[in-house]
């Protein structure tokens, strides 16, 4: 099946927000690179985005019941809140990668807990835009 590219809250501000953290892309931009990626792979990418917490979560679900062959989730600020998502991640068999733009163990004490990771087959975080590649490359390897 295809791999899901689920992204939480504010992440549709991409490319306008905190840019010194986050960089100049956005969530488009970085689809695209993904999506001619993917296509060099022979993959199918389904990016999604929402600043709702239980969208993701039907979207874990969603990618079991279409065997997904991967999903890479940057949850935002999710990640270290969310036991919903936790949860989720292991409900499915579906291997998740965790992906963050910047490293957020630099950054403040509140972002180095992160409930996906504990849940998570790995994690790919600090590369900004770059995360998101080579968490596909990881992907098209399983
Ligand atoms: C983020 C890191 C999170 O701590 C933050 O809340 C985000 C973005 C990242 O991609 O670096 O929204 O997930």
């Amino acid at each position: 099946g295809p791999i899901y590219v689920l992204n939480g809250p504010n992440l549709n501000l991409l490319g306008l927000r905190e840019p010194e953290i986050y960089g100049h892309d956005t969530l488009d931009d970085i689809a695209g690179m993904l999506e001619d990626r993917a296509r060099e792979l022979g993959l199918e990418i389904d990016l999604r985005q929402s600043n709702h917490e239980g969208h993701l979560v039907d979207w874990l679900h969603e990618a079991q019941a279409r065997r997904a062959k991967a999903v890479l989730l940057n949850a935002g600020a999710f990640t270290h809140s969310s036991i919903a998502i936790h949860d989720a991640i292991k409900a499915v068999t579906t291997p998740v990668i965790e992906v963050h733009l910047s490293n957020p163990h630099r950054r403040e004490e509140f972002r180095h807990i992160s409930y996906v990771g504990r849940a998570a087959k790995g994690t790919i975080a600090g590369f900004g835009a770059q995360s998101y590649m080579l968490a596909l490359e990881a992907a098209a390897r399983f």
